[in-house]
């Protein structure tokens, strides 16, 4: 028996990155909330793991291939979502990488890589799926920033960049669209330290055997409530961007860090 509580009854919704973490889970509670999903990623296998998810639940998605970096790959997954599904109403630009390096360790390829996907490929999203929610006459944009793209850390400056670099591009959108009336909504959300397999994997690759409590430990000083987020935390967040009760935000940051960024 399908359970839908349809707070984005009706929506299409594209969801970058999100084959593993913070996506899967924001794909998983729009689709049981009413929105038909087009889930993608570069790594297939998790993509359509997703879907998968999705669909044993009784709800609507499909997979395509995705690097959000590619401009040609990101008016083929537009398209793919207005074919299937006629139009374009939800667009969460998720998808990221992370250099966890010191200034002095990163190079200027690092940085170009760093910021090609998580700055670029946010605002190649928001130039095409601004185009798309024209043509079905409006929608709203979630992009995935972070506290890094409000106060700086240290070892993340390429990070820091794109993620702050994020959330200015969401207020200069936020400016243009309210000129245009074109009615469409766009946000950030600033996650703080969320357990997904993408923490995981920085803490056992900057931690080494021996750093590895250590890092582990200042992910988890980085939560004032105690405890690391769970990926719902977020997906929640992005839900109510995404849906008409978030009707009168616009431009706006959503944190969602147990507090971190205000009393740190
Ligand atoms: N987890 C956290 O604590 C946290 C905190 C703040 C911000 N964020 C942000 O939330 C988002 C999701 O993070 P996560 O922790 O779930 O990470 P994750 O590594 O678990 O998932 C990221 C997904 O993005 C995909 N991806 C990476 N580069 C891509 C590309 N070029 N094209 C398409 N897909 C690509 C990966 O394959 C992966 O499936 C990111 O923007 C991240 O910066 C996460």
């Amino acid at each position: 028996m399908r359970n839908v509580a349809g707070r984005v009854e009706g929506k299409v919704a594209l969801v970058t990155g999100a084959a593993s973490g913070l996506g899967r889970a924001t794909a998983i509670r729009l689709a049981e909330e009413g929105a038909k999903v087009v889930v993608t990623d570069w790594e297939d296998k998790g993509g359509n793991e997703t879907v998968e998810l999705i669909k044993n639940a009784d709800h609507e998605a499909s997979y395509m291939h995705h690097d959000v970096s590619s401009e040609a790959e990101w008016q083929a997954v537009i398209a793919h979502a207005e074919k299937t599904y006629g139009q374009l109403d939800i667009l969460v630009n998720n998808a990221a990488v992370i250099i966890a390096k010191s200034i002095k360790d990163t190079s200027l390829k690092d940085w170009q890589w760093q910021n090609s996907i998580a700055l670029d490929g946010v605002f190649l999203g928001v130039k095409y799926g601004c185009e798309a929610m024209e043509r079905s006459g409006g929608g709203s944009i979630i992009n995935i920033s972070s506290i890094a793209g409000i106060v700086g850390l240290d070892k993340s400056a390429a990070y820091c960049a794109a993620k702050g670099g994020v959330r200015l591009l969401t207020k200069a959108a936020a400016a243009e669209f309210a000129q245009l009336k074109n009615n469409i909504r766009v946000n950030s959300v600033h996650p703080g330290v969320i357990r997904t397999p993408g923490v995981e994997s920085t803490i056992r690759k900057y931690g080494g055997t021996s750093k590895e409590n250590k890092v582990r430990a200042r992910f988890e000083a980085m939560s004032p409530l105690g405890e690391l987020g769970e990926p719902t935390d977020i997906a929640n967040g992005v839900l109510y961007l995404a849906s008409d009760e978030s009707k009168y935000m616009h431009g706006a940051e959503l944190v969602i860090d147990a507090g971190y960024s205000s009393i740190r």
